[in-house]
């Protein structure tokens, strides 16, 4: 069975209002049935090929995940020091041996099968020793994303032979007219052993404060708390930055399950069913000559005449309207800066 383990952290200014400190992307319902914290959860809950999951989540959010009925369980950072250090924690409560599935929390995917259809493929690479991500086909020079150039075939996929983290812009036009680019959906499998041994190897230090964090950590309740000096004086880095960049054992499957990161209002509006003239608003809303316009609301009825591709967006006492070429931006709103 293949351990899985669910990444609770990030703020994901980008969905303000609906996204806030206190309740940040993973914890909204934003499409489909739940929030996309449950959804990540559903996705590995057949207990045939899954261990109970594993989620690493910061303290403000114990409490609620706790709550929630699903059986798991969860280790609580102290600080939010990224995603190296928070997998390297799940990698260290483990044996050697076991085969990690880590997953993000702030992703929709449309293909359950065909998402199971990729960790089956990852897994058998896994089994050589392959650090493995999953690609995705990018569509769009997204700067927000990881490109993996596909090297030689292997296995079921392909060696890494490039992994670069966010790139800018003109960098990402080339990626996406070369073909030989996919996206990092954040979705990765290896054994745990390699994982930290490959951490070790690029970051030593980083490694070394996490194994006394979970060295001089306790059970508390329903949570694990490591160390909390120790596990500060980690220097924050992301897996894709710590590992990915630099690793010579990344390998790559291709996994095409309607994958959206959900990064932003356009491609939340995207990743939705919209009527005949591209709305997406429910049925107590009233759009008049309107195309591609979506409404949100938690209360109030929204009325919108003639408009074109554009957002409303009311939760409590912040309203948004935003045109969906402009909603990259909303993070710099000063209500989404908490100001
Ligand atoms: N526990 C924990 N602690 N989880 C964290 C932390 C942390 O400190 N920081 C982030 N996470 C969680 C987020 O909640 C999310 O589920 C996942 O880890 C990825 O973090 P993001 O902060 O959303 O990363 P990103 O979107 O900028 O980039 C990553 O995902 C992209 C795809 O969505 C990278 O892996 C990119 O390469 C990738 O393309
Ligand atoms: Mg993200």
């Amino acid at each position: 069975v293949i351990q899985p383990v669910i990444l609770c952290g990030g703020a994901g200014t980008r969905l303000w209002p609906l996204s806030r400190p206190e309740r940040p992307k993973p914890f909204l319902p934003l499409v489909g049935e739940g929030t996309l914290f449950e959804q990540a959860l559903g996705r590995v809950a057949d207990t045939s090929r899954f261990a109970a999951p594993l989620v690493v989540a910061g303290e403000a959010h114990a409490d609620f995940i706790a709550s929630q009925a699903h059986c798991h369980r969860l280790i609580v950072e102290p600080v939010a020091r990224n995603t190296a250090p928070a997998i390297a924690l799940a990698a260290q409560s483990v044996t050697p041996d076991t085969f990690l599935l880590v997953c993000p929390s702030d992703h929709h995917i449309a293909d359950e099968a065909a998402f199971l259809a990729g960790v089956d493929k990852a897994a058998t690479l896994a089994r050589e020793g392959w650090l493995v991500c999953f690609g995705v086909e990018p569509d769009r020079p997204e700067t927000g994303y990881g490109y993996i150039e596909r090297g030689a075939a292997e296995g079921a996929g392909h060696r890494i032979a490039r992994f670069v983290e966010k790139p800018d812009e003109a960098a990402a036009r080339v990626y996406l007219a070369s073909g030989d680019f996919a996206w990092n959906a954040g979705i990765f499998v290896f054994r745990a052993g390699d994982f930290l041994e490959e951490l070790a190897r690029h970051r030593p230090e980083m490694a070394g404060h996490v194994a006394a964090a979970m060295e001089r950590g306790q059970q508390q309740g329903a949570g694990f708390y490591p160390d909390a000096e120790a596990f500060a004086a980690i220097t924050a880095e992301s897996i894709d930055y710590a590992v990915m960049e630099n690793t010579a054992r990344g390998a790559v499957v291709s996994a095409a399950m309607g994958w959206s990161d959900i990064g932003n209002w356009d491609a939340l509006m995207a990743a939705q069913d919209e009527d005949a003239q591209g709305n997406v608003a429910a049925a107590k809303h009233d759009l008049v000559d309107c195309t591609n316009v979506m409404v949100r609301s938690d209360g109030p009825r929204v009325s919108v005449l003639g408009l074109d591709d554009v957002v409303v967006v009311v939760d409590g006492d912040e309203v948004l309207v935003t045109r969906r070429t402009s909603a990259q931006k909303v993070a710099t709103l000063k209500g989404a800066r908490g100001e």
